[in-house]
């Protein structure tokens, strides 16, 4: 009989003995991440935290602070980790990266759905870097292997009228989390690193490899706009060409996803033949 603590512990029942220790929890250290990382701002101004409520929470409330871009917030634990359109996100101790970054990009607004496939492209790029799986973007910023979702991406932002004050950028990577360590109605639907290569990947490095792509495609997003960013997206995405479903406010509705657009939206052939964009929504295959 395994027993897994919420603190990342594990035992085991031994006959006649008790309990033996069978895992420790794998701990990020501050130090590490900062001697790994090859960025010039994004990460630097590093925040571990062992358990928080969310760390989307706290990186808004350092960026009111006056915190730099580039500040991260990154937890071993969160207690209400939450996802997009209101749902939570399952943020167990020791086993994933759920981290925030903020972002003060000098844009308006409406360029924050961009910003949004930014930041999914480069975690795809820093995922498939560090770890031999064959991960791909699911419209507009879920990362997948398969049909299974391994990274959420949620990217939420204060402003004032149409100025942008900050971002905090959300990522949630499962890393290390063993089938058991998912609750059974996210089993279908979600896996981790660690179940798709087969072997425990190094949380540290991957933080850092993520810090350096974002670093480098936001500055190329901030240099060139948004085309180049856009390919980069295409090549990975896996949600072009396919039959999708898309949820709407009252229903789903069918299609062929054909492209994306300049603001991040997706093109949509429907069943009927005609083209409609998409700016936000649940894509699922047909
Ligand atoms: C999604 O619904 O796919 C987005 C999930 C985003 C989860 C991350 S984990 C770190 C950060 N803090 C949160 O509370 N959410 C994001």
């Amino acid at each position: 009989i395994r027993q897994l603590q919420e603190d990342g512990y594990a035992f085991e029942a031994v006959p006649r003995r008790g309990y033996r220790l069978t895992g420790k929890p794998d701990r990020f250290d501050k130090a590490s991440i900062l001697a790994g990382l090859t960025t010039k701002v994004m990460g630097r101004n590093l925040h571990v935290l062992d358990e928080v409520d969310s760390t989307q929470a706290t990186a808004h409330a350092l960026a009111a602070q006056g915190a730099p871009e580039g500040t991260l917030v990154l937890a071993e634990r969160q207690t209400a980790g939450r996802g997009r359109m209101g749902r939570s996100w399952h943020s167990p101790a020791g086993k994933g990266i759920w981290m925030s970054l903020v972002l003060t990009p000098p844009v308006p607004v409406r360029f924050v759905s961009q910003l949004t496939l930014v930041v999914a492209v480069a975690v795809c790029r820093a995922i498939r870097r560090c770890v031999d799986v064959d991960v791909g973007i699911k419209w507009p910023n879920d990362l997948m292997v398969g049909n299974r979702k391994v990274c959420g991406i949620l990217l939420e932002s204060r402003a004032e009228d149409e100025r942008l004050c900050h971002v905090a950028a959300g990522i949630g990577i499962s890393v290390n989390l063993d089938a058991d360590d998912f609750p059974e109605n996210l089993r279908d639907v979600a896996t981790s690193l660690k179940i798709e290569s087969g072997a425990d990947v190094d949380r540290t490095q991957l933080v850092c490899e993520v810090m350096r792509e974002i670093e480098r495609l936001y500055g190329l997003y901030r240099e060139q706009g948004f085309a180049p960013i856009r390919l980069l997206w295409e090549a990975l995405s896996v949600s072009l060409h396919r039959p999708v479903r898309i949820r709407v406010r009252d229903g789903w509705v069918e299609g062929v996803a054909q492209a994306i657009d300049d603001d991040g939206a997706l093109d949509v052939r429907m069943t009927n033949g005609q083209m409609r964009k998409f700016f936000a929504g649940d894509v699922e295959f047909r």
